[in-house]
Formats: C-alpha cells, sequence, structure tokens
C-alpha cells in the first residue's frame, strides 16, 4: 500500500492544465508538503522517447491501436520509475494526464472503444488508479483557440486533429465522469485561472485533509 496521494489533472487541449499544476504545487509547497508534478506520455527518459515517436506530426501513419499501446507502454514505466516510488515515499503525485486521456482519446474519440483500452492500461498499471482526478472541462473551440494564442507550445500530431475529434474527446471525458463519479471532479475551466485554481485547492483539500489525517497514526 503506497503512503501517498495521486492525484492526476486531465482535460482537453488548451484546459489550462500546466497552469493549473503550477499553482497546486505552489501551495502545497506552502503548506510543507513534498509534491511531485510530472506528466504524460514523458516525465522520465524512456517514456519521453515514447512521447517523441507518438506526437511527431510526421508520424501520419500511425495505427490507432499502437498509438494505444504506446501510451500504456509509456505510462508503465513512468509510474515504475516516478510515480511509485514517490508515493511509497509518501509525497504527493500530480500528474498532467493519465489512463483517463488514453479512455477518452484511444477509447472513445479514435473508436478503439473504453473497454478495449481499458484492457490493455489495465496490465499497464497493474492497480495503480489514481485517488483523485480532476477533469478540466472546456469547448474545444476555446481551447484550441487559446493554444493557438500560446507563443511557448509546441503543436503535436493529437492538436491537428478535427473540431469533431476532439468533441468526441469532450464527449469520452463525460462519460468517464458518469463510469468513475468517485474519483473524477469536474471543473468548468472556462472560469479565470484563479477561480479554477481556488475551486480545485477546495476539492483536493479536503481530500488532503481525509488522507494526511488517515497516515499520522
Ligand atoms: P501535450 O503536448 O502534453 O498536450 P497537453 O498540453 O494537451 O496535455 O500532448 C499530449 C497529447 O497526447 C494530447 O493531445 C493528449 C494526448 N494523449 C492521448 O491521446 N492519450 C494519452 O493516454 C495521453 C497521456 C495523452
Amino acid at each position: 500500500m503506497s503512503k501517498g496521494l495521486f492525484i492526476t489533472i486531465e482535460g482537453g487541449e488548451g484546459a489550462g492544465k500546466t497552469t493549473l499544476i503550477e499553482t497546486l504545487a505552489e501551495y502545497g509547497a506552502a503548506s510543507g508538503r513534498t509534491v511531485v508534478t510530472t506528466r504524460e506520455p514523458g516525465g522520465i527518459p524512456i517514456a519521453e522517447q515514447i512521447r517523441q515517436v507518438i506526437l511527431d506530426p510526421k508520424h501520419t501513419a500511425m495505427d490507432a491501436r499502437t498509438e494505444a499501446l504506446l501510451y500504456a507502454a509509456a505510462r508503465r514505466q513512468h509510474l515504475v520509475e516516478k510515480v511509485m516510488p514517490a508515493l511509497n515515499r509518501g509525497e504527493i503525485v500530480i500528474c498532467d494526464r493519465f489512463i483517463d486521456s488514453s479512455l477518452a482519446y484511444q477509447g472513445h474519440a479514435r473508436g478503439l472503444g473504453i473497454e478495449e483500452v481499458w484492457e490493455i492500461n489495465r496490465f499497464a498499471i497493474a492497480g495503480m488508479m489514481p485517488d483523485l482526478t480532476i477533469y478540466m472541462d472546456v469547448r474545444p473551440e476555446i481551447g484550441l483557440e487559446r493554444i493557438s494564442r500560446g507563443d511557448n507550445r509546441e503543436v503535436n500530431r493529437l492538436d491537428l486533429e478535427s473540431l469533431a475529434f476532439h468533441n468526441r474527446v469532450r464527449e469520452g471525458y463525460n462519460l468517464l465522469l458518469q463510469r468513475y463519479p468517485e474519483r473524477i471532479a469536474l471543473v468548468d475551466a472556462e472560469q479565470t485561472p484563479e477561480a479554477v485554481a481556488a475551486q480545485v485547492i477546495a476539492l483536493v483539500e479536503a481530500r488532503w485533509g481525509g488522507f494526511l489525517a488517515s497516515r499520522v497514526k
């Protein structure tokens, strides 16, 4: 049993995950907690290399199942090398994207099926589901507009998908909210970054409080 707290942040393109994660990390550090922030696909060298292969805009030939398997492989390695050791040390891990991205993007939007994609991910994560997942909901036209305005964000192969694809991603996340109501919390990501952060901090604080109290003994 791990002693830490595993939080994942999910959402479509331009939902503001990066800004939120920075705020949460500052907040956690200011409260004297050790917070590890990381991202998928990537976070460690092997997974960053897999990321390059998946997201390269030149790889238009990539098959949807290959894509799903590569995400699952990167996820496994990142869990073993980075997430699990931190949780075992009792730290709080905040991860930008995790299994729900695969279920929403590959399972639903690509049409592989949420159940099929769940099966390969069940194998990859071997029981390591997040304690809490924040889903940042934004309409794709707003999210894509936000990233097109940003100047420090690389455009990857999945950003180049159609608006219809990103609408299916959002639909996929909504199915996951119904499937995992206990684990996934919905946050309206069209609010200001400050309002989003305040809402998420309140939510996470409720969970952290409980988690910390149960671990003091
Ligand atoms: P990234 O540049 O990290 O995008 P973002 O800032 O939106 O998180 O690229 C990650 C891309 O990979 C993003 O388009 C979502 C996609 N993705 C999947 O399709 N499945 C997955 O399992 C994961 C982790 C990401």
